[in-house]
């Protein structure tokens, strides 16, 4: 019996242009879908974009347009981007829609009814220009800990410690420089610790990876708490029924797009919603990356039980991408949009190489540029397109087009790639796909060792029924080497069907042998990666990087103006690094200490991810001389050095070998 089952993505946010990272899980969700289609099952793929949100409404004003504008091109942007990766959507629609707006209401009212939300008055963190309350990566001041300058309300990126806004020092508020202040507000709260004992059952039970549930026991253990589902306007969202300017949390109506995107899709094919989404006859898979699982293994499913909606069957969860062994980088060119890869290079060549390195643990994986450019050109270009570029042509030359029989020799090479399909169906069903491609590439190193045995570039001399014989295993083994391929490579399958003049073929048709045939014109179908073309897609990374969002990165608003006299007492020197060294317990930090040519200084700088201390000494800086001075947990910070960029390694100082000698004044 064919299986139902529905599948999501996490939903982008539609306030950021889709990158390599994103593309880890659309392809790794994309091709269990394909999968599941290619095995019989109606399985449907339903994502949409994250719309609301503090973020997308700031962004949308720093441009000058209106939210609703924002997120329709976005959406357009999303959609061709993954278009263009062969992601397969039955639907991708918008958290901003009619759908959504009722089912989130009704989950709400449901919620509430139960008893599972109350309502409280807190204090938060407020900008009375902006008039705005401030979600805290809107908040920017010194951290409690360390005393780092300029870091967000929630975390400090110097010393990775946590904090709230209320803790840090010198809050600012990140949109227009002024000091925030605290304010009362009432606000809706989600009873989720009413739910451990069935979400505790529910994660017994094996809805998700062990290494999850591990660490959701770390959460149980420490207790769930009640969770805001509130803001106050103004705010990019659904208004709650019956308030005047408070609005659904973008959190509390982001999973619930999954249901709308299914339900919007359910009444435009004449499909029953309640039984796709809430039937025992179907099955609901989600997918998700390991930083959102808290809100996918305690809210959602709690959310979801309170409501009367059935939970997911399965939640898929993935690790991060890394680039080269460390996170993306836009300075290094490593953050890379779908966009300008699709400038440079082949769509599938991701899609395999991400395939090669998937499996169902929640592991990192890492793009290594040679190892990408190496596993292409031998696997893709070496092993599979190789073996039709020696078959195909041979045929059409001299053959006739036309595929004879098997002999027993072909019949052996065959047999042995049609035995390997239960494992390698098991493999994609378990999400095992680096698994499914060693055993695919072995079959295809069988396949090209048979043409080496076989040499039919010699044999087509004087013996044309031979050859015809040894190509018709080879173009047999074409054949279901492309159908097992078919959900990483769809396009490329789609070639290898044009080519053999076969209708589109599934799993099933793997046992099939394709005898006595006429086939087409063969078509080159990989071209190998050559360096420069990576290269290339690097550079256009580093040199082209859109304005960030404002969750992503943060480009600050100008602050508030201020007059040349307060300038003028900014003490801006010329300073020499006479020392510079790691700070033990401070990953970000580095300690220098700075010729100023009156004195010394010591300064304790956030750019430990950006430079090497060894690089530094000897180097020339600008230095705020007259800054009073600062003690921190690792001592007394005498100063600053002038830098900017957006943290990380993405930070660049005002620095030269030689120049002006220390101590001269910057004017
Ligand atoms: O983390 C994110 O990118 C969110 N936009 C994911 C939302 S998934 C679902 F809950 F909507
Ligand atoms: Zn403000």
């Amino acid at each position: 019996m064919p299986r139902n089952i529905a599948v999501t993505s996490a939903l982008p946010y539609a306030n950021g242009p889709i990158h390599m990272g994103h593309l880890v899980e659309y392809i790794q969700t994309d091709i269990f879908v394909r999968f599941q289609k290619l095995c019989g099952n109606r399985c449907l793929y339903f994502c949409a974009d994250d719309t609301h949100g503090t973020a997308i409404m700031i962004s949308a004003k720093t441009e000058g347009i209106t939210p609703e504008q924002l997120i329709e091109r976005v959406h357009n942007d999303h959609h061709k981007d993954l278009a263009a990766f062969h992601i397969e959507f039955d639907n991708f629609y918008s958290t901003h829609s009619p759908e959504n707006k009722e089912l989130s209401e009704l989950i709400f009212s449901r919620l509430n009814e139960k008893g599972s939300i109350a309502k409280r008055t807190i204090a938060q963190t407020y900008c009375d220009n902006c008039k705005m309350f401030l979600p805290d990566r809107y908040i920017r001041g010194e951290c409690p800990r360390c005393h780092a300058p300029d870091q967000y309300g929630d975390s400090c990126e110097a010393c990775s410690g946590t904090h709230s806004p209320t803790e840090l020092l010198n809050p600012k508020c990140a949109h227009c420089g002024n000091t925030p202040i605290r304010k009362q507000s009432e606000h809706y709260f989600f009873k989720l610790a009413d739910y451990e004992k069935p979400l505790k059952k529910l994660i017994d039970a094996g809805h998700t990876h062990k290494s999850v549930a591990n660490k959701l026991d770390e959460w149980f253990s420490t207790g769930l708490k009640d969770w805001d589902i509130s803001r106050d306007g103004p705010y990019f969202g659904f208004k709650i029924p019956g308030e005047d300017d408070k609005y659904f949390y973008v959190w509390l109506d982001a999973p619930i797009g999954y249901m709308a995107s299914a339900k919007n899709y359910c009444d435009k094919h004449n499909l029953n919603f309640e039984d796709v989404w809430n039937g025992d006859d179907w099955q609901i898979y989600h997918f998700i990356g390991k930083d959102i699982m808290y809100f996918h293994a305690l809210f959602w499913p709690a959310m979801l039980m309170g409501s009367g909606f059935k939970t997911a069957n399965n939640l898929f969860v993935h690790g991060f991408l890394t680039v080269n062994g460390e996170k993306m980088s836009k300075s290094r060119g490593t953050f890379i949009k779908a966009a300008t890869y699709l400038n440079h290079l082949d769509p599938e060549f991701l899609r395999y190489y991400y395939a090669s390195k998937l499996t169902a643990a929640v592991e990192d994986i890492d793009l290594s540029v040679d190892d990408f450019i190496s596993k292409t050109n031998s696997d893709l270009v070496g092993k599979f397109a190789n073996l039709a570029s020696r078959s195909g042509p041979m045929l059409c030359k001299y053959l006739d087009s036309k595929l004879g029989t098997l002999d027993e020799q072909g019949r052996l090479l065959i047999d042995e790639l049609i035995a390997a399909k239960q494992q390698i169906l098991n493999d994609y069903e378990g999400l095992n796909y680096s698994s499914a491609i060693r055993t695919i590439t072995a079959l295809a190193d069988s396949a090209n060792r048979y043409v080496e045995q076989n040499q039919p570039w010699t044999t087509i001399k004087n013996d044309l029924d031979t050859t015809r014989t040894t190509l018709t295993a080879v173009i047999n083994a074409v054949r279901i080497l492309s159908i097992y391929l078919k959900p990483v490579l769809p396009a490329f399958a789609e070639k290898i069907e044009k080519f053999l003049n076969i209708s589109p073929q599934c799993f099933a048709d793997i046992d099939k042998v394709l005898e006595n045939h006429t086939i087409n014109k063969f078509a080159r179908l990989f071209e190998r990666i050559d360096k420069d073309k990576v290269q290339a897609m690097i550079d256009e990374s580093k040199d082209t990087q859109a304005a960030p969002a404002p969750q992503q990165t943060n480009i600050e608003p100008l602050a508030p103006e201020c007059t040349i006299e307060d300038f003028m007492k900014v003490d801006l020197r010329i300073a020499k690094v006479l020392d510079a060294k790691p700070v033990e317990g401070a990953d970000k930090l580095l300690e220098l200490k700075l010729d100023i040519g009156c004195c010394t200084k010591t300064v304790f700088a956030g750019i430990a991810k950006a430079y090497k201390p060894e690089d530094l000494v000897g180097k020339i800086v600008v230095c705020v001389a007259n800054l009073k001075p600062r003690k921190m947990k690792f001592g007394l910070s005498e100063g600053m050095i002038l830098a900017a960029g957006q943290g990380d390694a993405d930070i660049f100082m005002l620095t030269t070998d030689s120049g002006p000698s220390p101590g001269q004044r910057v004017k």
